[in-house]
This record gives C-alpha cells, structure tokens and sequence, in this order.
C-alpha cells in the first residue's frame, strides 16, 4: 500500500471491508485522508469508536457497493484504492456477484485515474458465475484501454 502511494503521488486511500481496522491502523500516518467502508455495524461502530480522534480518518457503515458513490463524490484527487471486502466467501453481504464488477465500474469511471489493488484474487475463479482473472483483465483493458491489469501475490492491481 504504501510503495502504490508513494509511486502514483496518492494521498488519500479508500478501503472497503474496515474489519478490526487493522489495514487503516497501518496506514494511519502514509495517506493524508483514509475512508473505509464496513458492512456490519458492530464493526464499523468499533472502527468508529478506535479512529475517533484521528480527524482525517472517516470509516462509512453499510455495503461498499451502495456507499462508495458517497465516497468518490468526496474525493478531489486520484485515490488508492484497497477492495478488501470479502467479494467471494467473507461475512457480509454475499451472493451478489455483480458487487466486485459494479464497484470497479464506479471506481474506474470516475474523474481521477484511481488505482486500485483487490486482495485475495485467488477467488477469481471463473468459476460458478465468478469472473476469473483473465476475464477480470479483458474486460477492464478493453473497456479503459490506458489500464494495466496484472496479478501478484495474490493481489489484482489496476494501473
Ligand atoms: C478481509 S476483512 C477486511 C480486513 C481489513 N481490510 C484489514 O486489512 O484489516 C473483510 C471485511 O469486509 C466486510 N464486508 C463484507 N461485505 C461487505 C460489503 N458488502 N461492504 C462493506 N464491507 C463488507 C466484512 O464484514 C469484513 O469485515
């Protein structure tokens, strides 16, 4: 997280899937403004309570997929962007399949040329109505011919 801010000149992260925050936690003192998004709201209070005094930290309740329109609007630069949301086989909201592809849509539509990584591109499957990587990567290079897609460690990167 912290070499993409530092390559791209990032300041500000946008996370989806808060969890205990660790992630903002680790990111505390690298970007100017962190959002993260938590779907359950016993842990997006607890987040909440935890980043209370950190004034540049804001954490949003509810699913990544309704919120982060309210997110973009809020951005005034290019963002990094951590999908960390559990989109294959997390607590949460599940059997939306369309929530990875709606959200990259929203993200890579946008104003700013934002780059996002995905963690866990493992579940990519191409399986059971499940993108794989390389549709995942044909359709984003087709659609945004300036993007990069590639996969390492386990991590989809869009440039
Ligand atoms: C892998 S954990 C996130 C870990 C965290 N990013 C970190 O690095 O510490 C996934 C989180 O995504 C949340 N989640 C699942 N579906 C979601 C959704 N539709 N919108 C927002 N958060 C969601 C889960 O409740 C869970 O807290």
């Amino acid at each position: 997280m912290r070499e993409y801010g530092e390559r791209f000149g990032l300041r500000t992260l946008v996370e989806t899937g808060t969890y205990y925050g660790e992630m903002v936690a680790a990111m505390r003192r690298e970007f100017e403004r962190i959002y993260s998004i938590e779907f359950v709201p016993e842990l997006a209070e607890r987040a909440q309570r935890k980043f209370a005094r950190d004034t540049h930290i804001r954490i949003f309740c509810g699913d990544s997929r309704v919120v982060m329109p309210e997110v973009l609007a809020l951005l005034d630069t290019p963002a990094l962007f951590w999908l960390d949301a559990g989109y294959y086989g997390w607590v949460g909201k599940q059997g939306d399949q369309q929530r990875l592809s709606a959200e990259l849509e929203m993200i890579l539509g946008h104003r700013f040329a934002h780059i996002i990584l995905l963690d866990d591109a493992r579940g990519l499957t191409g399986r059971d109505g499940i993108p794989s990587v390389r549709d995942v990567k044909e359709h984003i290079e087709a659609k945004f011919p300036t993007r990069k897609v590639e996969v390492q460690y386990d991590i989809l990167r869009v440039t």
